[in-house]
């Protein structure tokens, strides 16, 4: 595995690469085993796979969880190394900032406005797209790998290269859960025992609300049930909600379309997401 942390070395390693297809996993580190998920696609559809661990200050909302991200380097080395990984970049803020940095890349609408960009606010997605746009210009693979965990920002990122023309086919990957069903999740660390027993309202909560779904219930319907898992548990909601799959507009009735039911809620002081797909 090579590892580099600057533009110009990785376009040197990658440079013999080029007759191949080449696959790009980003990240923000703290690897798990949803991550691992992606790497392992990665490396079955491409002769070689790039991952990128950089904790982007851009698409944070909150200073105090940009500090508290998890940063786990050595850790993550390793990780990808078994995982086959060829190319490790991991850029400096610098490196992808430098001083007099002004670009932003950024979509409109409902599909950035919404749950996550509601609540984490409008830069958070613009963040997100410039971030991911100059890591596609950086590394021009052929295929991008995005986890279903979080819905919004693949659709965003969907959006952004069907807007933008980038040449990337960008693959979905299922979430990958913990045995009881908690989504893996960098900031699952954070937990403590008794928010680890909470967490997994959110999980139930989404599993029972696909059931209401099941039986031909309404949005409101199926957002009640949850709602009353979430409340055994403890947990409130920052936003539970049924929404069109691809544009992440609420859906009122009956759910026709691709419908997702996502979830956001602060467990102790880690902030956890999870959505589950109803059709
Ligand atoms: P990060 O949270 O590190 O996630 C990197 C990728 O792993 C994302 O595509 C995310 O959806 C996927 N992922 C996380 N948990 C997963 C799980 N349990 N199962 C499957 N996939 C999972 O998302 C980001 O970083 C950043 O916003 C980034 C795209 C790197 C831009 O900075």
């Amino acid at each position: 595995m090579i590892v580099v942390n600057t533009v110009s070395a990785l376009r040197h390693a990658l440079a013999p690469h080029r007759t191949g297809s080449i696959g790009f996993v980003p990240t923000m580190g703290a690897l798990h085993q949803g991550h691992l998920e992606l790497l392992r696609r990665a490396g079955q559809d491409n002769d070689v796979v790039v991952l990128s661990v950089f904790v982007n200050p851009a698409q944070f909302n909150d200073p105090a969880d940009l500090a508290a991200y998890p940063r786990t380097d050595a850790q993550d080395r390793a990780h990808a190394e078994n995982a086959g990984v060829e190319i490790y970049f991991a850029p400096t803020v610098d490196e992808v900032y430098p001083t007099g940095f002004s670009a932003t890349v950024s979509l409109a609408g409902p599909i950035v406005e919404t749950f996550e960009g509601a609540h984490r606010g409008s830069g958070h997605f613009h963040g997100v797209t410039t971030v991911v746009t100059k890591l596609l210009m950086m590394i021009r693979p052929d295929r991008a790998y995005f986890g279903q965990k979080d819905a919004q920002q693949l659709r965003v990122v969907q959006a952004l290269v069907a807007d933008l023309d980038i040449e990337v086919q960008i693959v979905d990957v299922p979430t990958v859960r913990e045995s009881d069903g908690l989504a893996m999740s960098s900031r699952n660390v954070r937990l403590t025992p008794d928010d680890r027993s909470m967490a997994l309202g959110l999980n139930q909560a989404l599993q029972t609300g696909r059931a209401a779904f099941e039986l031909g219930e309404s949005a409101e319907a199926i957002v009640a049930s949850a709602a009353t898992v979430l409340d055994h548990y403890s947990i409130t909601a920052e936003y539970l909600a049924v929404v069109d799959g691809a544009d992440f507009r609420q859906v009122v009735d009956v759910p026709s379309r691709r419908a997702v039911l996502v979830v956001a809620a602060l467990v102790g002081r880690t902030r956890l997401i999870d959505n589950i797909v109803l059709q």
